[in-house]
């Protein structure tokens, strides 16, 4: 036996290879065809499925859930949404009720991310409902279903996940590989320098769904609990690699409510579920958008190969586009930040405002003290070909005076800092006016005036 969960409340011992997703497995295999594929990206939520475990219930994409992240937790597709008697779930009523559903096609996907929210008291119904696409029936009859569905009660079938799976023993973790420490990953990661180590699986999912990649040898690093959350202490705050973008948003919405809200905008609920911060750092991606909010917080990251750890500045891990200093059999094992008080503000321009990525991310760390700029940690993503500090704004900005004057002044400075490129986002040009626009936004937030589209009325 490889992999064990629970399925609509019920055992399964699965034996497959290791990079075959949940939702081929539910399609293929089981013939439990409610969970759709639409894009099979992660970007439509057509095959979004409950998975609990002892965090709690989540909406994930199945489509880039490998079968070995769900072991030992327990699983419910849209099948088991209804009760064991086919009585409807409320959400499922509401969706009746309000018209919510036309084709179908999306409709299965919308009730399970209905139902997980409801079952979380969770009534952001926007956010919560942004990485589901509909193609048919607009949003406004969905979102009055969630609405109405939100304060029933909860149907007990939809409880009984969480305490089936504290008695469900996983597999037992050595086929495929799936390290329960950070010591057992550290030292097979030095005996398997090449293999490809999978986090939350947002990128690596498509690298198999997309390019149809063999990936072998994997190490999967789910369980590996002194690897995930957020310690906050009085002088630092470190995050685990394994720390989902959801958690970090959660711990970040008291302590940098900018950052958080830059997290709020990162893919869907589904991918932030499943995302994590080592991830979205050791992919060295140019357009991540935690490494620039967290650069400007001053980072510092955490390597470790065996026993010999190391610490670096997180912009210095960035060398170049798709080169990191990251050694082989390295791997992140968390990043910290200084506590300090909040000054960060952080802005993630796209071309769509859910579920895009950004065209350019800009975050602004900058201290103001009798009226004169004493320091400066500015950095953007989408700008250069990594993740990268503005220092000569920076350079600018320090030590004068915090004036319309000033920026002006900086704003030159951009141009020596970043030579963007042009594509599908954004040309390079209109990526440098949009920076340089995110230093006067930055400027006028701290003097108190509305800058944001959406507060602003005329
Ligand atoms: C629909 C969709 C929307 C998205 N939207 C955004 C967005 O808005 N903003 C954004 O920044 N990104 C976005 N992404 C990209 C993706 O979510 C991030 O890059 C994510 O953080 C990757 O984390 P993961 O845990 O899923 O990594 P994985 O896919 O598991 O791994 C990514 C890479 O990092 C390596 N890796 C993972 N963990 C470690 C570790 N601890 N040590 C060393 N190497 C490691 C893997 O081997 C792999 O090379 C989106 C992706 C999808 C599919
Ligand atoms: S099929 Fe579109 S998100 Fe999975
Ligand atoms: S009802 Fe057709 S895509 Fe939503």
């Amino acid at each position: 036996m490889a992999i064990r969960f629970l399925l609509n409340g019920a055992p399964e011992d699965v034996e497959a290879d290791p990079t075959t997703t949940l939702l081929d497995w539910l399609r293929e295999r089981r013939g439990l065809t409610g969970t759709k594929e639409g894009c099979n990206e992660g970007d439509c939520g057509a095959c979004t499925v409950m998975v609990t475990d002892e965090r709690g219930s989540r909406a994930l994409n199945a489509c880039i859930l490998f079968l070995p992240q769900i072991d030992g937790k327990a699983v419910r597709t849209v099948e088991g949404i209804s009760g064991p008697d086919g009585a409807l779930h409320p959400v499922q009523e509401a969706m009746v009720a309000h018209h919510g559903s036309q084709c179908g096609f999306c409709t299965p996907g919308f009730v399970v991310s209905m139902a997980v929210a409801q079952l979380n008291a969770r009534t952001d119904h926007d956010d919560q409902l942004a990485g589901n696409l509909c193609r048919c029936t607009g949003y406004a009859p969905i979102v009055r279903a969630a609405e109405a569905a939100a304060h029933a009660p909860v149907p007990a079938w939809m409880r009984t996940d969480a305490a089936a799976v504290a008695g469900l023993s996983a597999g037992d973790g050595s086929s495929p590989f799936i390290p329960s420490s950070a010591d057992e990953l550290a030292a097979w990661c030095e005996a398997h320098p090449d293999a490809t180590l999978i986090a939350g699986a947002t990128d690596v999912g498509l690298w198999v769904t997309k390019q149809l990649r063999e990936l072998a040898p994997v190490a999967f690093l789910g369980r590996c609990a002194d690897l995930k959350g957020v310690e906050i202490g009085d002088d630092t705050i470190r995050i685990g690699a394994m720390t989902t973008l959801s958690e970090l948003h959660a711990a970040m919405a008291d302590l940098h409510p900018g950052f958080a809200e830059l997290i709020r905008r990162y893919g869907s609920v589904q991918v932030r579920n499943a995302a994590t911060v080592g991830g979205n750092i050791a992919n060295g991606s140019p357009i991540g958008d935690s490494p620039p909010a967290l650069i400007a917080l001053g980072a510092t990251l955490h390597l470790r190969r065996g026993d010999e750890r190391r610490d670096l500045p997180l912009e210095e891990f960035f060398l170049d586009y798709g080169k990191q200093d990251r050694r082989p059999g390295e791997f992140v094992e968390a990043v910290s930040v200084p506590r300090q008080p909040d000054r960060l503000r952080c802005y993630k321009l796209s071309k769509r405002f859910d579920q895009d990525i950004s065209a350019v991310c800009g975050c602004f760390s900058i201290t103001v003290e009798d009226g004169m700029v004493t320091a400066a940690r500015i950095a953007f993503g989408g700008m250069a070909g990594v993740p990268k500090r503005a220092s000569a704004v920076e350079a600018a900005l320090t030590g004068q005076p915090w004036t319309e004057a000033t920026v002006a002044a900086a704003i030159p400075a951009f141009a020596r800092d970043f030579k963007p490129m042009s594509d599908m986002r954004a040309s390079a040009e209109y990526r440098l006016r949009a920076a340089e626009g995110m230093l006067w936004r930055a400027f006028h937030e701290d003097a108190g005036h509305a800058a944001d589209v959406l507060k602003v009325r005329a």
